[in-house]
């Protein structure tokens, strides 16, 4: 079984964009997870929270989580910021991926998430809850193989580090 590249962290701490670098530099494929739960499910996220509630969309989560990881080539996966939240899927990324945690400070967290409408976890006082979840989720990154946090550093250099840490990891 291959070790994919797993990046994991909060919503806006660039796991999409270093994701997509780290495939260029790297030649391997990058796999985004919210869009891979949207071509599956054939609705945007923000539907299937409305539709049928996080539950269903966490389910959905896991289960393209597995199916991802269980791929025979190399592939660079950028999960959802929750996607960490189900032991399952923690254990599922350990034994089948190098796991990179990225973090970023409140503040920049913040200004990259905006008013976003895709992100139904921040639907109101974005600010706020973003804050809310920070505190609930403190740990959440905790179990990654590497923490990198990404504030004051380009996507560029982010995706620089990860390539460093992944060549020398052997
Ligand atoms: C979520 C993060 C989102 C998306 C969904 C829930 C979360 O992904 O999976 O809106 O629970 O943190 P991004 O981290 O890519 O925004």
């Amino acid at each position: 079984m291959p070790t994919h590249i797993v990046l994991i962290g909060f919503m806006g701490t660039g796991k999409s964009t270093v994701g997509q670098l780290l495939a260029q530099r790297l030649g391997y494929a990058v796999v985004d997870m919210d869009a891979e739960i949207e071509r599956r499910e054939g609705r945007l996220i923000r539907d299937i929270f409305a539709e049928e509630g996080e539950g269903a969309f966490r389910k959905a989560e896991s289960d393209t989580l597995s199916e991802i990881l269980s791929r025979s080539e190399v592939q660079i996966i950028a999960t959802g910021g929750g996607a960490v939240l189900a032991e399952q899927n923690r254990e599922a990324m350990l034994s089948n991926g190098f796991v990179i945690a990225l973090t970023a400070d409140t503040a920049d967290i913040i200004q990259r998430v905006g008013n976003d409408p895709a992100r139904p976890l921040l639907q109101g006082n974005a600010a706020d809850r973003v804050h809310k979840l920070l505190l609930e989720r403190k740990h959440a990154y905790d179990f990654a193989h590497l923490t990198l946090n990404t504030t004051g550093l380009t996507a560029q250099q982010v995706a620089d580090k990860i390539w460093d840490s992944w060549r020398s990891r052997g």
